[in-house]
């Protein structure tokens, strides 16, 4: 192997920059040239590829968004547009590709790879932490903790007026964000896909809460597949308890910004350099994730199809530490 590519591809995630640059880094170390593809698999496609020397990823750790774009490829999902992005790739004799991004760019990545036999090791970016083969993916803590920012501010709010606040945050179909944020943030209820929403539940712990003289409450909620779901719930639990003052805050997209905290930057880090040394070592069609602190190789077809199950200790926490179920 002589000359490998990197790219980032669907959301962007705090980290990815950090992965990019430890790929580029772990490359020249191994002395590999190394190129990056622009705007993910669309940049693939039209040949959008530039050479990174070690000088091209310097003042860029701390950086969020990624240097290299990113996009959601309709053409790549066709065989046209996969058999483009091959041509391009034998174009510019690249024998290795490193794919930073979620489940959309691993199944594309398989897809690629079954049909063209290009090795690709991925590493996991999203902040929906949603990826099975890793415990954490890059940019996960990161938006967790500006998540927690918010309600730490909109608290002081809640506070103030004694209201009850939903705070709808993002992950997909998952309640990874959620269930992080809730906890670290102290929040009274965290509304997750991985159940399915009562609204009984809800109103019968909110009911409890104003009667041991609770004035304001916290319940964050999951985006799930439903625009909007914070209002929708927010409507629901009005209906039935109109004394209540009921407000809503998605915090959206500034969830995928901003520099990425110390934990992030080390994974990616990590993630960059063992996707590096995992293509070197012959590996393909795998994605490099942490498990129990140890770099593991899963394959992509797992990390796509393989559902990681919420952390059953961090869910009886927060049972516990609300006094009740957490089940909503
Ligand atoms: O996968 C990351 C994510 O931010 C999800 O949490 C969210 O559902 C989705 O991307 C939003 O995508 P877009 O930026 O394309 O609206």
């Amino acid at each position: 192997m002589k000359k490998i590519a990197v790219y980032t591809s669907g959301g962007d995630a705090p980290g990815m920059n950090a992965c990019i640059r430890a790929a580029v880094r772990a490359g020249h170390y191994h002395n590999l040239e190394v190129y990056g593809i622009v705007r993910g698999y669309d940049g693939m496609i039209n040949g959008n590829f530039i050479e990174l020397d070690n000088r091209a990823v310097s003042n860029i750790i701390q950086k969020g968004g990624t240097i290299l774009k990113s996009a959601r490829s309709e053409e790549f999902r066709r065989p046209e547009g996969r058999r483009k992005a091959f041509e391009q790739i034998q174009k510019f004799g690249i024998d290795g590709l490193v794919a930073i991004g979620g489940n959309g760019t691993f199944t594309g990545a398989e897809l690629f790879y079954n049909e063209y036999q290009i090795p690709c090791v991925g590493a996991p970016g999203t902040i929906d932490n949603d990826l099975y083969g890793s415990d954490f993916t890059i940019g996960y803590d990161t938006a967790v903790n500006t998540c927690l920012a918010a309600i730490d501010k909109i608290r002081d709010t809640a506070d103030a007026h004694e209201r009850v606040f939903f705070i709808e945050v993002m992950g997909r179909d998952t309640g990874y964000i959620a269930v992080r944020s809730a906890i670290s943030g102290g929040a009274e209820m965290a509304i997750i896909p991985e159940f399915p929403y009562d609204k009984n539940v809800v109103i019968n712990r909110l009911k409890h809460g104003t009667s041991d003289a609770k004035a304001s409450h916290i319940i964050i909620v999951a985006e799930g597949h439903q625009e909007g779901r914070a209002s929708m719930i927010a409507r629901d639990i009005k209906e039935a308890l109109p004394q209540l003052d009921c407000r809503v805050t998605t915090l959206g997209h500034v969830q995928r910004g901003g520099g990425p905290s110390a934990a992030d930057r080390v994974l990616a880090s990590r993630l960059g350099l063992a996707a590096v040394e995992g293509l070197l070592e012959g590996k393909a069609n795998v994605m490099a994730g942490i498990i129990d602190h140890k770099v593991v190789y899963t394959p992509f077809i797992d990390t796509i199809t393989k559902r990681k199950p919420i952390n059953e200790d961090l869910l009886s926490l927060a049972e516990k530490l609300n006094g009740r179920k957490y089940e909503v």
